[in-house]
C-alpha cells in the first residue's frame, strides 16, 4: 500500500529543472524516479508544467508541478495498492486533462514511473524481470556520435547521426564496437581539424559542412575503428525536420547547404543519402504534421529503411494509428513524457507492435541519472532503444543497466539485433 507521495525539484543534464517523485510503501520502503525533459519537442506533446516565474531558472522551474505531488495527488494515493496500472487510472482521472496540462504530464509521469518501480519492489524482482514475463529482449542500441539541429547551437540541419551496432551478436559486444567506433570518431575530427566539443546527447558537435559531411567522417571513423561498414556498423539518422520545416510554405530549410527544399526534395535528398551510406534508419525525415508526404518516403525507401516518426507520432496512440491507417512510417520513437504514464506509454508500444511497426525506446536530450529507461527497454521488448552518446552519466545510467540485465539473464539473454528494425513490405 501506498503510505505517502512527494516530489522535488532537482536538475536534469542540461542543467535544467525536472520532477522526481518518491512514494513510501506501508513498510517504511522508499522509492523514486525522475523524468527526462527535450529539446527538440514535437508540438503535440502532453504538457511540461513549468513555473514561468521568470526569477528563477529562466521561468523553467518545476516547482508548482512537484508540489501538485504532494498535495493533490499524495490525498488519492494513499492507502491505494502499488500497482501501476492502478494508479495510472487515478493520475488520469485526478489530471482530467488531454495533454495533463493541470498537475503537469512531468509530475505525473514521475509518480507513475515510481508507481512501476513500487509494484516491482513488492513483487520482489527488478523492474525489467517484473515487466518482461518469460522473454526479456535486451535492445539493439542506436548510439549517437555527431550532433546537429537543436542540439548543438544548428551547426548541421540534422540533429543526429547514429549507429547501429547491426553485426554484433550480444549487448556487449553492441557497446565495445560503439565504444571503439567512438574513439576513433574522436581521432578522426581532431585530424580534419575539428573541435571535439559535446552536444547535449554527449555526442561530437563539430561545425561540419553539410550533413553529408557528417557521413562521411563518420565512414572513416568506422574504417579506423577496423569494423565493417554495413554488415558490422550501421547508421541511423534522426532529421528532426519539423525544426527546420516551414510550415506556411510547406518547404524545409537546409541552412548549412543554403538550400530550400519542397517535401519530394527532401525524400529524394534521403533517397541519395541512403545510397551513398549505410543508413538503414530514417527519424523524422518529414515534418510532424507533414502526414501528406510520409506515405511517399515510405513508398520510396520503406521496404529497406526504418522509416521512424517522433514528433510525427509523439508516443500517441491515434496518432500512431494515423500513421498505420496511412502507411506514413514503419517504427515508432517511444518517449514515455511525451504521453505521460507507464500504462499508455506500454499501450503505444503494444499498438505498434500489433500493427507490425517496429518500436525504439528513447531517452530525451534532457536526462536524469534515472536507469528506468533501460528495465523499460527490455521488459516490454522495445527491439531497439536510443539513450545519446556513451559519454556522461545520465546515459551511461541506462547503457551500464543494460550491461547488468545481460550478465543477470547469463545464458538466457536474448540479444535483438537487426531483425528489429522496421521494414514495409
Ligand atoms: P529531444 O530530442 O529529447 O530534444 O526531443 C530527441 C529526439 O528528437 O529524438
Ligand atoms: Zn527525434
Amino acid at each position: 500500500t501506498i503510505t505517502r507521495a512527494v516530489g522535488r525539484e532537482i536538475l536534469d543534464s542540461r542543467g535544467r529543472p525536472t520532477v522526481e517523485a518518491e512514494l513510501e510503501l506501508d513498510d517504511g520502503r522508499i522509492v523514486a524516479a525522475s523524468v527526462p525533459s527535450g529539446a527538440s519537442t514535437g508540438s503535440h506533446e502532453a504538457v511540461e508544467r513549468r513555473d514561468g516565474d521568470p526569477a528563477r531558472y529562466r521561468g523553467l522551474g518545476v516547482r508548482d508541478a512537484a508540489a501538485a505531488i504532494g498535495a493533490e495527488i499524495d490525498p488519492v494515493l494513499r492507502g491505494l495498492p502499488a500497482i501501476g496500472a492502478v494508479i495510472d487510472r487515478v493520475l488520469l482521472e485526478l489530471d482530467g486533462t488531454p495533454g495533463k496540462s493541470r498537475l503537469g504530464a512531468n509530475a505525473v509521469l514521475a509518480v507513475s514511473l515510481a508507481a512501476a518501480r513500487a509494484e516491482a519492489l513488492v513483487a520482489g524482482v527488478p523492474l525489467w524481470r517484473h515487466l518482461a514475463g518469460p522473454e526479456p529482449l535486451l535492445p539493439l542500441p542506436m548510439v549517437n556520435m555527431i550532433s546537429g539541429g537543436l542540439h548543438a547551437g544548428r551547426q548541421l540541419d540534422f540533429q543526429d547521426f547514429l549507429v547501429m551496432p547491426v553485426g554484433a551478436e550480444s549487448y556487449r559486444q553492441a557497446l565495445e564496437w560503439t565504444g571503439d567506433v567512438h574513439a576513433a570518431l574522436a581521432e578522426e575530427l581532431a585530424a580534419r581539424g575539428h573541435s571535439l566539443l559535446k552536444a547535449d546527447e554527449g555526442g561530437f558537435g563539430p561545425a561540419l559542412g553539410s550533413n553529408r559531411e557528417a557521413l562521411d567522417v563518420l565512414d572513416a571513423a568506422v574504417e579506423r575503428a577496423g569494423r565493417a561498414l554495413g554488415s558490422e556498423i550501421a547508421y541511423a539518422v534522426d532529421v528532426a525536420s519539423t525544426h527546420f520545416h516551414d510550415p506556411a510554405g510547406g518547404t524545409y530549410r537546409l541552412r548549412s547547404e543554403d538550400r530550400e527544399l519542397s517535401a519530394s526534395g527532401m525524400v529524394r535528398l534521403l533517397e541519395r543519402m541512403v545510397a551513398e551510406h549505410p543508413v538503414i534508419s530514417i527519424e523524422d525525415g518529414l515534418a510532424e504534421d507533414d502526414w501528406e508526404h510520409w506515405p511517399e518516403l515510405v513508398a520510396r525507401l520503406g521496404d529497406r529503411v526504418q522509416i521512424v516518426g517522433d514528433d510525427l507520432f509523439v508516443t500517441h496512440p491515434a496518432r500512431v494509428r494515423r500513421g498505420v491507417e496511412t502507411g506514413a512510417a514503419n517504427a515508432v520513437l517511444v518517449k514515455m513524457n511525451q504521453i505521460g504514464t507507464i500504462t499508455e506509454t506500454a499501450e503505444v508500444v503494444e499498438l505498434a507492435r500489433a500493427h507490425r511497426f517496429a518500436t525504439v525506446i528513447s531517452a530525451r536530450s534532457g536526462e536524469t541519472e534515472d536507469p528506468a529507461l533501460a528495465d523499460l527497454a527490455v521488459g516490454w521488448r522495445g527491439g531497439q532503444i536510443k539513450i545519446g552518446s556513451i559519454t556522461q552519466s545520465e546515459r551511461l545510467a541506462k547503457y551500464n543497466q543494460l550491461l547488468r540485465i545481460e550478465e543477470a539473464l547469463g545464458d538466457a539473454a536474448v540479444f535483438a539485433g537487426p531483425s528489429a528494425l522496421g521494414r514495409t513490405s
